[in-house]
């Protein structure tokens, strides 16, 4: 692939493609034990919530379905909001999976969103409704022009926080979701959620406007802390709600299914 001009303010060159996706397709996340559980991955062009608390490795599996999606040809993006993508690129490098060559062609594209605030001359500490359409208008021309299948945003609670009203921050999902539907690009959102919250999103709208909640969260287990993962809900999809363990490691993510029985703390 094309090493893609990283660009923003660049309109859409290529033909849009006109018709959405069969919403049956799958997108294999490439982590095998998900797409089990998902009947062969995520429904194509879903938009989905990846909620969890600190550490539970949210970072690291959007990260590995990118990687995943870019061997097999689908060009990912990585909108990322907090940590640097310098940083982001150095904590993936220590994964086995991973090649430094899918940036350097073009297969992933790395986005930091204060970079790119400043190239859209937001100098506000709160964006306008204005300003969230001319930053959905800037990743539309990105996601069209270099034809992105895969969407990460890290985080879309750090996003929000310059999002003072929760209705805009439903009709930004909505519109970015539907836009993403039109051209296949499946999302995985992240969302930072507190321990032992009934929410499966930062701010509570979110989770009924996704198509998908991939929920992890810590919990001990005989004085350990283990990182588990359910799926609450795919739409396009039958899947298991069960609880799965879940191991990062440097072959990358490994799930088993979590044994019942011993005592548990739930929602650390
Ligand atoms: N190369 C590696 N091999 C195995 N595990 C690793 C490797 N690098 C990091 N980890 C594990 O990944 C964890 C971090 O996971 P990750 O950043 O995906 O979580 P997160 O939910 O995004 O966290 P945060 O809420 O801080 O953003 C580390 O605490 C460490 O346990
Ligand atoms: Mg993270």
């Amino acid at each position: 692939m094309e090493a893609p001009s990283p660009d923003v303010t660049v309109a859409a060159r290529e033909r849009v493609e006109p018709a959405g996706p069969n919403k049956l397709e799958r997108c294999p996340t490439g982590i095998e034990a998900l797409d089990n559980i998902l009947g062969g991955g995520v429904p194509r062009g879903n938009m989905v919530l990846v909620s969890g608390s600190v550490g539970t490795g949210k970072t690291t599996l959007s990260l590995e379905f990118l990687v995943r999606g870019a061997e097999r040809g689908e060009r990912g993006m990585l909108v990322s909001v907090t940590e640097a993508t310098e940083k982001l690129v150095q904590n993936l490098s220590t994964f086995e999976f991973f090649r430094p060559e899918l940036i350097a062609d073009g297969s992933l594209v790395l986005v930091d969103l204060p970079a790119l605030y400043e190239k859209l001359g937001f100098d506000r500490e709160q964006l306008s409704s204005e300003d969230l359409d001319i930053l959905l208008r800037s990743l539309h021309d990105l996601i069209r022009t270099l034809g992105i299948k895969r969407l990460v945003i890290d985080s879309l609670t750090s996003l929000g926080y310059r999002i003072q009203r929760d209705e805009h921050i439903r009709d930004f999902l909505l519109r970015l979701g539907e836009d993403l539907s039109e051209v296949g690009c499946t999302s995985l959102i992240i969302s930072e959620i507190a321990p032992q919250t009934d929410r499966y999103s930062s701010r509570g709208v979110e989770e009924a406007i996704v198509d998908g909640i991939i929920l992890l969260y810590n919990t001990r287990r005989l004085g350990d802390i283990l990182r588990v993962l359910q799926i609450v809900k795919m739409r396009g999809t039958a899947h298991s709600r069960a609880l799965y363990v879940l191991e990062l490691t440097p072959i990358g993510i490994l799930m088993a299914p979590h044994l019942k029985g011993g005592r548990m703390n739930e929602g650390l």
